[in-house]
């Protein structure tokens, strides 16, 4: 019998705290497609400032940030987005930039630390002089941390690099921040800094964060406008929404703080998860909460190893038939690492030695 779980298939399945609840029930709230919703306009003041822009909205997922985002930077018919092979954008939103918006993308390889190499970017933004057969450049996406490059975090000199080529060349620079707050810590620069280059990023409240629902954009107040705008056309604008921005400004409270010890606790599991026969995991390369497990033994599969791991209250994502996904977050404790761990090892020895039918 499973006496214990450690939900570790992403940092989207935390729970509201207490905190968050109480704040959520006592919120107060009005029409916020009216603008009226006290709480909202707290939370989006409180973001632009804390992200150093003019403007914030609330928006009810990471995936419509990002997609309002690049509308508004792409509002003229037959615009080009650069953005990365690997990244969110590209890979699991449903190709909605392009789908929605009529955006066409032009992807550059992701290194595996998130980048993109700067010369392949510039090579990559289309001559003005051939407008007659090429869509226009108009926006460069980032994302950092970068989800599918392991929670990899773009330096502030590398964005700011970015963000002098998008100048010259008279584009946009929009960050696909979901986990920004991540990479904030574990660079050791403040959040404002980091994004300093973008002309918006789109933040995730209930990733690292630990908020139930939802994201906020931020940018100019003239691009914050149009976004609001854009929200309502897609149906993201919503009425007493306050109740989900009370849980948003707890999680900023109170959350932002134990980033550093999710980034710990990452570290360690994956350095013991690297010692274990049969598994690899590039252990020096994690630098925030995600990580990737190889397994190296063909007998056992993604699928069985996460499968066995439930049993015993552990969950995990299978990402493919030899590597499975780790997310750390607030929840997570210390023990709960430890506890995992020692799974982990009972998992691999028995599964090695069944199918060897010893
Ligand atoms: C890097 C990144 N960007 C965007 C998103 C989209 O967020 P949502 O699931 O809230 O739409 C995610 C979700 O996992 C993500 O990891």
């Amino acid at each position: 019998m499973v006496t214990r779980t450690v939900d570790l298939r992403s940092d989207t399945v935390t729970k509201p705290t207490e905190a968050m609840r109480a704040a959520m029930a006592s919120a107060e709230v009005d029409d916020d497609v009216l603008k009226y919703d006290p709480t909202a306009l707290r939370l989006e003041t409180e973001m632009a400032k804390i992200m150093g822009k003019e403007a914030a909205l609330f928006v009810p997922s990471g995936t419509m940030g990002n997609l309002i985002s690049v509308l508004v930077h792409c509002e003229i018919r037959g615009s080009e987005v650069i953005l990365g092979d690997n990244s969110h954008i590209h890979i699991y939103e449903n190709g909605g930039i392009a789908t929605i918006g009529g955006v066409h993308p032009r992807t550059v390889r992701n290194n595996g630390d998130g980048t993109m190499d700067l010369d392949l970017i510039e090579a990559a933004i289309r001559d003005p002089r051939g407008e007659i057969v090429f869509p226009t450049t108009r926006l460069i996406c980032l994302e950092n941390s970068h989800a599918n490059c392991g929670g990899r975090c773009l330096s502030v000199e590398y964005t700011d690099r970015v963000g002098d080529l998008a100048k010259k060349h008279g584009l946009k620079l929009h960050i696909d921040g979901a986990r920004i707050f991540n990479a904030s810590v574990a660079l050791g620069v403040p959040v404002d800094r980091l994004v300093q280059a973008a002309d918006s990023v789109s933040v995730c409240l209930s990733k690292g964060l630990g908020a139930p629902v939802g994201s906020v954009i931020v940018g100019s107040r003239a691009f914050i406008n149009k976004a609001r705008r854009l929200r309502k056309t897609l149906g993201g604008g919503m009425r007493q929404v306050g109740i989900l921005c009370a849980a948003a400004l707890v999680a900023i409270q109170e959350n932002i703080v134990k980033l550093e010890g999710d980034h710990e606790n990452a570290k360690f599991l994956a350095d013991g998860l690297n010692k274990i026969k049969g598994l690899q995991v590039e252990s020096h390369l994690i630098e925030t909460n995600i990580i990737f497990v190889d397994i190296k033994d063909s007998t056992i599969t993604g699928e069985k190893l996460s499968k066995i791991l439930e049993e015993h209250g552990i969950l995990v994502l299978p990402e493919s038939s030899s590597r499975i996904r780790i997310v750390l977050h607030h929840q997570i404790s210390a023990t709960d690492t430890q506890y995992t761990l020692s799974c982990f090892q009972q998992a691999m020895a028995g599964a090695i030695t069944n199918e060897n039918g010893v």
